[in-house]
């Protein structure tokens, strides 16, 4: 097989065979093929697309280019939550406890943040001495035992989507559909979980910006998913404004916290309470939405919910008083009111969710670079949010900070609002649900 055969064969738009799929990733990874002749490639998927069978054959090779995680040791229905990362997405902090508590197995891998969005690992991070990076045998000992445990990535896992993604990043290639979904999932099948719930954001500030390029990639995920037998169902949801209220991360741990207890905002809590529901049902727990859904209320109210996180906490090396006393997180020096100075009543009409997640950044909330340390204290907490009524002189949003870019931020946060003298009706957070 020559690779300049497969290249052709791609740029005419003809379907690629299995055998050759592997052959391109097979040699790509061990050195064989070079950057050049896969970036040739890569750009005619991106025009030409994939089929069904191509991108399902693309993720397996992938998957088998590393290591994957076997889950067989864990008794139970396994079930993984995965999303493609928002602004203030702190839904698998509330989401993994919940689903535990109503016995389903959370074995679950997370990511860092990297640029407006942030990551679960460095929300979980943020609580003193929360340790990520703990063995396999721990790992599945801790799952079978309490239900849940969130690491991160170990680093042999699909070594071939790590190259093809640098290199797509280079060559104006990380906008294919078959692209991402094959790279999300090879992820999320070597992590081994029988079922599979995606969220999928939509809106400025996540990766896709619209719902035809976000139902595209749902339902290419689903079909890979369900191709390779494990249960998958994606939901779109929308990321036209922040999640929740607050950015930054050891002030998304309190209202994640907050939430487990009951008390969170409004939009966020119907989110987890959604995805609780949609994982009982797909892992077989539940037979329909109302069981399921009086299922996750009574472990919010009867606080085993917060338990199972505190239990991950205490389990994982961390500190869980913090569930009850929040100056274990540390907190910024200062905390700056951002205020609305109109002189007539308004609206909140638009919270553009990227600018207030790079305001976040530039406190020091996220990093722009991989090596960058981030600043867990730090970072915005809305007050006000779409359809919300604004008064003269109402703090819009709290600004907590170490000095870092202060200045920039507020800027950022008022550029970042837009508001109407009509009323503002609130959309709903679930968007479409790809099965
Ligand atoms: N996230 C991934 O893991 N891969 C992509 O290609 C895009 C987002």
């Amino acid at each position: 097989m020559r690779m300049i055969d497969l290249i052709l064969k791609k740029r005419n738009n003809e379907e690629l065979t299995k055998e050759e799929i592997h052959f391109i990733i097979e040699g790509y990874t061990n050195g064989q093929i070079p950057d050049y002749q896969v970036s040739a490639l890569l750009m005619a998927i991106y025009f030409n697309g994939m089929t069904n069978e191509e991108r399902l054959n693309l993720t397996i090779a992938m998957l088998k280019s590393g290591e994957e995680i076997n889950l067989s040791k864990i008794k139970g229905i396994k079930c993984d939550k995965h999303s493609t990362g928002g602004v203030g997405d702190k839904t698998s902090l509330v989401v993994g406890p919940l689903a535990a508590a109503c016995g389903v197995k959370m074995a679950k891998m997370s990511g860092r943040g990297l640029g407006h969005t942030g990551g679960t690992l460095d929300k979980l991070e943020s609580i003193p001495g929360f340790n990520i990076s703990i063995s396999a045998d721990d790992f599945h000992r801790q799952v079978n035992e309490i239900g849940i445990a969130i690491i991160g990535q170990t680093a042999n896992i699909t070594p071939a989507d790590k190259l093809l993604y640098s290199l797509r990043d280079v060559t104006g290639t990380v906008e294919s559909i078959p692209l991402i979904a094959s790279s999300i999932m090879s992820k999320k099948l070597a992590s081994g979980a029988d079922n599979i719930v995606l969220d999928v954001k939509v809106g400025e500030g996540a990766f896709m910006k619209n719902i035809d390029e976000a139902t595209k990639l749902a339902e290419g995920m689903v079909s890979i998913g369900n191709l390779a037998n494990r249960k998958t169902v994606a939901v779109l949801t929308a990321m036209n404004e922040p999640l929740g209220c607050a950015v930054g991360n050891s002030l998304e741990v309190i209202e994640a916290i907050e939430t487990l207890k009951g008390n969170g905002p409004k939009d966020f809590l119907e989110l987890c309470i959604y995805f609780v529901t949609e994982i009982l049902i797909v892992c077989g727990i539940c037979k329909d939405d109302a069981e399921a859904h009086a299922l996750v209320e009574e472990k919010i109210n009867n606080g085993e919910g917060l338990n199972k996180l505190a239990e991950m906490i205490r389990y994982q090396n961390g500190n869980q008083n913090v569930i009850n006393d929040y100056s274990i997180l540390g907190s910024a020096e200062e905390i700056i009111e951002v205020k609305y100075f109109g002189k007539m009543p308004v609206y909140v009409e638009k919270l553009d969710a990227l600018m207030i997640g790079e305001a976040a950044m530039l406190l020091g909330a996220g990093r722009e670079t991989k090596e960058q340390a981030i600043d867990p204290t730090v970072g915005v907490v809305l007050n006000k949010k779409i359809g919300d009524k604004v008064l003269p002189d109402d703090v819009i949003a709290y600004v907590h900070t170490n000095g870092k870019n202060t200045t920039n931020a507020i800027e950022m946060i008022f550029n970042a609002y837009r508001f109407n003298n009509k009323e503002i009706t609130k959309t709903n957070k679930i968007l479409k649900v790809v099965r």
